[in-house]
């Protein structure tokens, strides 16, 4: 079928980007969020986003104009129109599941879901709906203008048509897709989230300052971030929750999350987005 309009549900940071990305590759783009202060903020991050990428002529200024045209709206009201639709809303199972629901009855029957979701099983996503053939993953990385994977999970109901379809968005999104199965944090998160977790580890133990940490990583193993900023980007509450998926559903003590990781994420400590992680912002 042929895309013309897809549909973000969600426009936190990564809502927001994804929104952007199929905005400057020449979609017609809806952003829904429930909370109207998300939505003024997606609107800002976007238009700062644009602004530094066409000031360094990465991107093109019909590009940013296709980015301004992005309509942003707080309800399914023209849910209907979409030709594709991408999940992106807070890791969390219930509210993913209710999501799943509510948009398969509004949407046109055949239309792809696809789910952001960084370690929910699609799966299970899928069986909330009525067109489990036609649910899939689509985990984009964080930041999403800057980032070129997008990890394609197939659930045991996707077709392979929906497959196909979605490899091809990801390449005019201008994204490089790499398949993989679904299995608990999937690729990216079953390796990242561990070697976060075990830096944690490490940092409780006084094996080094976080600094340190950080350092040995970026000087010693040409990661662009150390793990603690890393986890301090990602939200120290999406690392605990990923790291308690890995555990209840691969069933190891290797993937206990870190004591110190609970603490921090207890004290509301979540990196980045509240101002105080392993660092302060
Ligand atoms: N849009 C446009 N420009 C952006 C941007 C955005 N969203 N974010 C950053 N930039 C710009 C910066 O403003 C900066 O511009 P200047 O050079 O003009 O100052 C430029 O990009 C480079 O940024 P920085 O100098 O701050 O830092 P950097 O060189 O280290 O690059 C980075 C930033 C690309 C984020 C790099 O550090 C990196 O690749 N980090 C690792 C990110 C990563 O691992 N992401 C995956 C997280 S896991 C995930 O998302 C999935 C999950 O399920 C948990």
């Amino acid at each position: 079928m042929d895309i013309k309009r897809i549909f973000v549900v969600g426009a936190g940071t990564m809502g927001n980007g994804i929104a952007q990305v199929a905005a400057m590759s020449g979609y017609q783009v809806t952003c829904m969020d429930v909370m109207p202060a998300a939505l003024e903020k997606a609107k800002a991050t976007i238009a700062k986003s644009t602004g530094k990428l066409l000031e360094k002529g990465t991107i093109s200024a019909e590009q940013k104009a296709g980015a301004d045209q992005i309509q942003f709206v707080s309800s399914y009201d023209n849910l209907a129109e979409a030709d594709f639709i991408i999940e992106a809303a807070t890791e969390n199972p219930e509210l993913k599941f209710k999501i799943f629901k509510e948009l398969d009855a509004a949407a046109r029957e055949g239309i792809i879901i696809a789910s952001n979701t960084s370690s929910i099983s699609i799966t299970k996503i899928a069986a909330q709906t009525k067109r489990a053939d036609k649910v899939i993953g689509m985990h984009f990385m964080n930041p999403v203008p800057l980032m070129k994977l997008v990890e394609v999970i197939k659930g045991l109901a996707t077709s392979e048509e929906t497959l196909k379809t979605t490899l091809e968005l990801c390449k005019v999104m201008g994204k490089q897709a790499v398949e993989a199965n679904d299995s608990p944090g999937f690729i990216s998160n079953r390796i990242l989230c561990p070697m976060i977790n075990e830096a944690i580890f490490a940092l409780q133990e006084n094996v080094g300052t976080p600094e340190a940490i950080d350092q040995v990583m970026k000087l010693g193993m040409n990661h662009p971030m150390g793990p603690l900023t890393l986890a301090d980007l990602i939200g120290l509450d999406v690392v605990l929750f990923i790291m308690e998926v890995l555990q209840r559903d691969l069933g190891e003590d290797k993937y206990r999350p870190a004591p110190l990781l609970r603490k921090m994420v207890d004290a509301g400590y979540l990196g980045r987005k509240t101002g105080r992680g392993f660092y302060k912002y």
